[in-house]
């Protein structure tokens, strides 16, 4: 007998159609937004200019004319892609610079590039890790871990977010899970911008023998006297396994890296299905890739950081000043988050500021805990004082006009 049931009637009835439904009528809904040109400090957006304070391009190197060569350089030697796999036809030389480059950054034996971020997550995690193993992670990960631990079908044990007590609890009771023990974590949290407390984190992974992850997509490029990420900053490289990295951030591109040991990273080349089973990047990504590494690794490299991270301090503390709710971490990072609380509430500052001409993300839940709504703010190095100052001035007037209508914001 044929089922009754049609598979796409979830895509009918589900929880958010009526939200998107009401958001998209009120032109409220803060995704999916056109962009119009270059992703530089000021945008053009839906027909206006407006101050760019969501992106990750916090190097701003997407526009530096040596990445935009490096890229142009790849094209015109490579063509517009590579059609097929990095372990079949889909590896150039560039991938193998890139890769030895990275491991120079890193300071690991090896590295291996994948097409995506993501996939370099779901790729290590998924291949690494399985039905026997246990993978300890924070719950405030980034969706690709949480992907990659599901993929392996290993024990998952989440632990709260920061919640470094409740980890050790975890490590405890995997002890008796009988198979191996990952422990992943972002080195700076995507939504919070806070920084792992990685030395304690190694200590406890010491103690029980398991291994460690770090995800470092948000603190390569930034942190660390050679911007190698949060395990640099906090003075414990040698004791973290594995780290991650995308392109799609500080360097400016899209593509994605796993660092660490010579085994570990051959052991993927040839059992990673999410890089083995997807075309490589297209060559103009490896290429600007490469360029924006090369930046980040010259002398220039620190006055960047330097310059994205005193951009951070100072919005954070504009904010904090007109009486926005920020959370505050004892290191700074490119991401500025404003509590908000209300979903409906944080969508509404997001559209007054919208119009005032300022753009930001909006993280609802799941993205952060239920009421838990912020709007995610980051800079660039490349914002210079005006425009931040410019921006400070369009939050403090919204922040008037939408507590006269709506009532007081998290302060
Ligand atoms: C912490 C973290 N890890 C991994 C990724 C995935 O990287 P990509 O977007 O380059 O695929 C992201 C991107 O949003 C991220 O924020």
């Amino acid at each position: 007998m044929p089922t009754a049931i049609d598979v796409f009637a979830k895509v009918r009835g589900h929880e958010r159609a009526e939200q998107l439904r009401a958001a998209r009528e009120a032109d409220l809904l803060p995704y999916f937004r056109r962009l119009e040109g270059p992703a530089g400090p000021i945008v053009e957006m839906e027909g206006a200019e407006r101050i760019m304070l969501g992106s990750n391009n916090y190097l701003g190197l997407t526009a530096d004319p040596r990445v935009i060569e490096g890229a142009r350089a790849a094209l015109d030697r490579y063509g517009t892609g590579l059609t097929g796999s990095r372990f079949l036809n889909g590896t150039i030389d560039l991938h193998l610079q890139l890769e030895a480059e990275l491991a120079a950054w890193m300071g690991t034996e090896e590295a291996i590039v994948f097409t995506t971020g993501h996939q370099a997550n779901v790729g290590t995690l998924g291949t690494l890790l399985g039905p026997g193993d246990t993978v300890i992670a924070d719950s405030g990960d980034h969706a690709s871990i949480l992907d990659g631990c599901l993929l392996s079908r290993a024990k998952l044990r989440p632990f709260r977010h920061g919640r470094l007590d409740k980890l050790e609890k975890m490590l405890e009771r995997a002890d008796e899970d009988g198979g191996g023990v990952l422990v992943v974590v972002d080195g700076v949290f995507s939504m919070e911008g806070d920084v792992a407390d990685l030395p304690r984190i190694v200590e406890l992974c010491r103690a029980h023998g398991a291994r460690l992850m770090v995800d470092e997509a948000h603190g390569a490029g930034v942190l660390g006297a050679r911007g190698a990420g949060a395990s640099e900053l906090l003075g414990v490289e040698r004791d973290v396994d594995l780290r991650m990295g995308t392109f799609s951030k500080s360097l400016a591109s899209c593509g994605g890296f796993i660092a660490g040991t010579h085994e570990v990273i051959d052991y993927l080349r040839v059992t990673s299905r999410a890089f083995m089973f997807t075309a490589a990047a297209v060559p103009a990504a490896v290429g600007a890739a490469l360029a924006a590494l090369r930046i980040v690794r010259s002398e220039e490299g620190p006055q960047l950081f330097g310059r994205v991270l005193e951009n951070a301090a100072y919005l954070s503390e504009g904010l904090s000043q007109l009486g926005f709710q920020v959370i505050e971490d004892e290191h700074t990072t490119t991401i500025v988050p404003v509590i908000v609380g209300d979903d409906w509430k944080a969508v509404l500052l997001w559209r007054a500021l919208y119009d005032a001409g300022v753009y930001v993300n909006v993280a609802l839940h799941p993205a952060v805990p239920p009421a838990g709504a912020l709007l995610r703010t980051s800079v660039m190095a490349t914002h210079d004082r005006a425009t931040l100052d410019r921006a400070l001035g369009a939050f403090a007037e919204v922040k008037r006009r939408f507590e006269a209508e709506h009532g007081p914001l998290p302060a």
